[in-house]
């Protein structure tokens, strides 16, 4: 194999996990999060109080990756949203959890 191949097969590579990465809209996903998890999760609501700051950066990408919402294991999506609203609500949360450039309360 010629060195200029292999030099673009190793790019390929380095930017592939990149592309493959899905992107949500902060925006939406502000309100998805308003509209869809606050109605529980507010205080005196059904559930804990939670807003972006609840975790970091690295739990709410964990959290999402596991897929389940709560102790019953029941799936995030579709339950709480279309798989693209939660995606949006990921979004959100994790570019303003408590260890992000940008931490949000979300009101509280
Ligand atoms: C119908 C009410 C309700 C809605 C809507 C709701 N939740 Fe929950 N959630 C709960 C309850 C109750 C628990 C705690 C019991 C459990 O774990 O099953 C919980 C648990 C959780 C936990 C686990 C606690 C923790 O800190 O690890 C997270 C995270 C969570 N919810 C996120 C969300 C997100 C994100 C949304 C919106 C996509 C959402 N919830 C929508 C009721 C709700």
């Amino acid at each position: 194999m010629r060195l200029k191949t292999l030099l673009t097969l190793a790019a390929l590579v380095a930017v592939l996990p990149l592309a493959a990465e899905e992107k949500g809209s902060d925006t939406k996903g502000k309100f998805y999060f308003k509209k869809n998890c606050k109605s529980c999760h507010t205080k005196g609501g059904a559930a804990a109080d939670l807003t972006p700051l609840s975790k970091t950066q690295a739990q709410w990408k964990k959290y999402f990756e596991g897929g389940k919402h709560g102790k019953g294991g029941d799936a995030i999506a579709p339950k709480l949203g279309t798989p693209a609203q939660v995606l949006d609500i990921k979004t959100f949360l994790i570019n303003h959890a408590s260890d992000s450039p940008q931490p949000e309360t979300c009101g509280g």
